[in-house]
């Protein structure tokens, strides 16, 4: 049973880390992974693609139930073709969040992510995960960093890619992201009642992990080593 399948959640605005934190603790466990963000993000890109409006709710529920896709580890494949970096994009993202306040979008990715719920495990990120897509989820992790900590991340993230960026713009864009991913009417941005808060602005990746896997080891019958 589906149910049965121990899942992880990490939810927590943009550029929080949540990936790279997901991608570390999922190794160390050896469970699968969902970047719940990248459906969001291909939507948005098919979308772009065929013509339809990010106002259209139903064109974009329509294109969201009906994308070819295929996951190849990390990567991700749209009709074939490999998308992963295209979907990295700053206007994807931002087309990204303004879709997914539609509440036909969200439904239409709803199987989608429950499908990958499967054995030996689950660590699943995004801003929903804890209190939608996995309720039951064994652990939920609510991820912070203050927004100048997130803007200065992916701003090293751009340069390390050799794409120029200011500070300032950075930060602004994903203030403006996480009030329209905090205040959307459905399933918006906000930690589950259940949730542990993990701040990572003075937190380094491998101190972030420790910090999770103790919390996993708590709920544990045995232990992860
Ligand atoms: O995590 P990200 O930046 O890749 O996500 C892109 C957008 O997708 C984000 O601004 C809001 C939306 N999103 C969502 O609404 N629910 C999720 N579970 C994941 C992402």
């Amino acid at each position: 049973r589906p149910a049965d399948i121990p899942v992880l959640t990490i939810d927590g605005p943009t550029a929080s880390g949540k990936g790279t934190l997901s991608a570390c603790v999922a190794d160390r466990l050896g469970y699968h992974t969902l970047d719940s963000g990248s459906l969001y993000r291909v939507t948005a890109l098919a979308a772009r693609r065929a013509g339809v409006a990010a106002t259209d709710e139903a064109g974009l529920a329509a294109i969201a139930r009906s994308m070819a896709l295929r996951f190849e580890g990390v990567r991700v494949l749209l009709a074939g073709e490999d998308v992963s970096d295209d979907l990295r994009d700053e206007a994807v993202g931002t087309m990204a969040s303004q879709i997914s306040a539609w509440p036909a979008v969200r439904a239409a990715l709803f199987d989608l992510q429950c499908g990958f719920r499967q054995l030996p495990g689950l660590v699943a990120d995004g801003r929903d995960m804890g209190t939608v897509i996995f309720p039951d989820a064994r652990l939920k992790i609510f991820l912070t960093a203050t927004a100048a900590a997130r803007a200065e991340r992916r701003l090293n993230q751009l340069i390390s890619k050799g794409i120029p960026a200011s500070l300032e713009d950075l930060r602004a864009d994903l203030e403006a992201r996480d009030e329209r991913d905090r205040t959307r009417a459905t399933a918006p941005l906000k930690p589950a009642e259940d949730a542990l808060l993990l701040d990572n602005s003075q937190l380094g990746i491998e101190a972030s992990m420790q910090q999770v896997v103790v919390w996993w080891n708590a709920r544990q019958p045995f232990e992860v080593t």
